[in-house]
C-alpha cells in the first residue's frame, strides 16, 4: 500500500491551521470516514487512527501495529456530543474531569454503549475516551465526522512516536496516510483514569498528574496496584496495554535512581543535591566501565544538571548536550527543573539508540513525583524494571 504524506507546513511553523493545511486534513479525513487508517499528531504522541465504529478498521489497526487484539484502543472525540452515544452514561466524575482537562492529555474509562464494537474495546464492556487538544487532531476528528480509535502510531513494542518520521519508520506502506504536524509537545501518552466504578482509579500516569486529578475531584484517586509492581508480579493491570513490555528499546536498559527526592522541594538545596547527583553520576560511570567492551557502545541518558560531571576536569564541555565516541553515546535529555523537557525527549532518544544499535543503555532516574511519575513509569517499562538505587 502507498502511504500518503500530508505535511501541515503552516501548522508546523505557526501553530495555526492554514487553508492549505485544511485541504490536506480534508483528504486525510476522507480516508478515516471510508474505513482507512491515518496517523496524526496529538499533544502527547502520534496516534494511528481509524473509524472506531467499524470493526474492520480496528482490526486493521491491530494488524498494522502488530499488536495483540486484546489490547483495547482509545477512542478520540472532538466534542461532548460525540461522546454521549459511545457510553452507557457519562459518570459525574467524568463530567467534572472533562470540564477541567478536556480537551487535553486525559483518557477516561467508561461503560460502553452497544454502538462501540468489541473489536475496538478488545472485548471489554468499557471504552477509553479522550478529547485531544492538538488543533490538527481536533480538526481531523471533526472533519472525519466519526469517533476515531487511535493507539500510539508505533509498531507494537517500540517507543511511541513523537514525530511523523518515527511513524514513517514503523508504518510506511502499512497505512493510508500520515499527517505531519511536527514534533508532539508532551511526549508521553495520556493519563488514563477509570471512572466506570465508585472510586476513580489511575491506570496510567501522564501529564495530568495524580495531584491534579485529586485536586479537581476533591477526593483521593486510587492507583491500579499493578502500576506499582514489577510486571512479573502476577498482578494484572486494569489497562491491558500496560502489561506488555511497551516502549522498549532494542538494547537492555538500566536506571540509576537516587533517593533524595522525598521531602525535598525541588532541587534547590545546593550541597546536598550536588552530593546526591554525584552518587548517581558515579554509579552510572561505574556501569559504563563494566559494560564497555571493544566494538560495543553504551548509551547514557543524563540531565542538564549532571552533564558536565561526565567529563574529565579541564575537558571542553560540549554545549549541545550530545557527545558521541566509538564506545559511548552520552546525552542530556533535559533539565530536572523542567521535567516537561525530559518527557518531550525521552522516546526520541530511545529510538535514536535503536537506530545506532547501541548495546546497553544506562539512564539517570528523575524525581518520581508529578510528571516525573509518568517519566519513571515509561523508563521502568523500557528497562523491564531493571533499576539500581543509590
Ligand atoms: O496519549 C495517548 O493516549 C495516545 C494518543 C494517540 O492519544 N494513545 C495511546 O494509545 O497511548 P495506546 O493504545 O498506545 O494506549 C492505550 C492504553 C492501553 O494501555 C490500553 O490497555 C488502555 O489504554 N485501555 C484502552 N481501553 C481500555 C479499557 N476499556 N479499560 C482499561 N484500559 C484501557
Ligand atoms: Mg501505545
Amino acid at each position: 500500500m502507498d502511504t500518503e504524506f500530508f505535511e501541515l507546513a503552516d501548522y508546523k511553523k505557526t501553530g495555526e491551521i492554514s487553508l492549505s493545511d485544511e485541504e490536506k486534513l480534508i483528504r486525510a479525513a476522507v480516508f478515516l470516514r471510508e474505513g482507512g487508517l491515518v496517523a496524526f499528531p496529538t499533544e502527547t504522541v502520534y496516534g494511528l487512527g481509524g473509524n472506531a465504529l467499524l470493526p474492520e478498521a480496528s482490526k486493521h489497526i491491530y494488524a498494522a501495529k502488530g499488536r495483540p487484539s486484546d489490547n483495547p484502543l482509545i477512542v478520540h472525540v472532538a466534542d461532548m456530543e460525540s461522546l454521549r452515544p459511545l457510553v452507557k452514561e457519562i459518570p459525574a466524575m467524568a463530567k467534572i474531569l472533562a470540564a477541567k482537562f478536556w480537551p487535553g492529555p486525559l483518557t477516561m474509562i467508561m461503560e460502553k454503549s452497544p454502538k462501540v464494537p468489541y473489536e475496538t474495546t478488545g472485548g471489554l464492556e468499557t471504552v477509553a475516551i479522550r478529547m485531544p487538544s492538538d488543533k490538527a487532531a481536533m480538526e481531523l476528528i471533526k472533519l472525519s465526522g466519526v469517533p476515531v480509535a487511535a493507539p500510539s502510531a508505533n509498531t507494537s513494542g517500540r517507543p511511541s512516536p513523537t514525530t511523523a518520521l518515527h511513524v514513517k519508520e514503523d508504518l510506511d506502506g502499512k497505512i493510508d496516510a500520515i499527517v505531519d504536524g511536527g514534533p508532539t509537545g508532551i511526549g508521553v501518552e495520556s493519563t488514563i483514569v477509570d471512572v466506570s466504578g465508585e472510586e476513580p482509579v489511575l491506570l496510567r500516569p501522564g501529564a495530568i498528574t495524580l495531584e491534579m486529578l485529586e485536586n479537581c475531584l476533591k477526593e483521593a484517586v486510587d492507583i491500579d496496584p499493578a502500576l506499582e509492581k514489577p510486571m512479573d508480579s502476577g498482578l494484572h493491570p486494569k489497562a491491558p496495554g500496560m502489561k506488555y513490555k511497551h516502549y522498549a528499546p532494542k538494547a537492555p536498559m538500566v536506571i540509576v535512581q537516587g533517593d533524595f527526592y522525598e521531602g525535598c522541594d525541588g532541587i534547590e538545596d545546593g550541597m546536598k543535591i550536588y552530593e546526591e547527583l554525584m552518587k548517581i553520576v558515579n554509579a552510572v560511570k561505574a556501569l559504563v566501565n563494566e559494560n564497555s567492551a571493544p566494538g560495543k557502545r553504551v548509551g547514557v541518558i543524563c540531565s542538564d544538571e549532571t552533564w558536565e560531571y561526565y567529563f574529565e576536569e579541564g575537558a571542553t564541555i560540549p554545549k549541545e548536550k550530545i557527545y558521541k565516541t566509538e564506545s559511548i553515546d552520552l546525552r542530556s535529555i533535559g533539565s530536572r527543573k523542567d521535567e516537561k523537557s525530559i518527557a518531550h525527549n525521552l522516546y526520541a532518544v530511545l529510538r535514536d539508540f535503536d537506530d545506532e544499535n547501541i548495546d546497553y543503555i544506562i539512564a539517570e532516574g528523575v524525581d518520581p513525583r508529578k510528571l516525573g511519575y509518568a517519566i519513571m513509569n515509561r523508563m521502568q517499562k523500557a528497562a523491564a524494571q531493571h533499576i539500581i538505587r543509590v
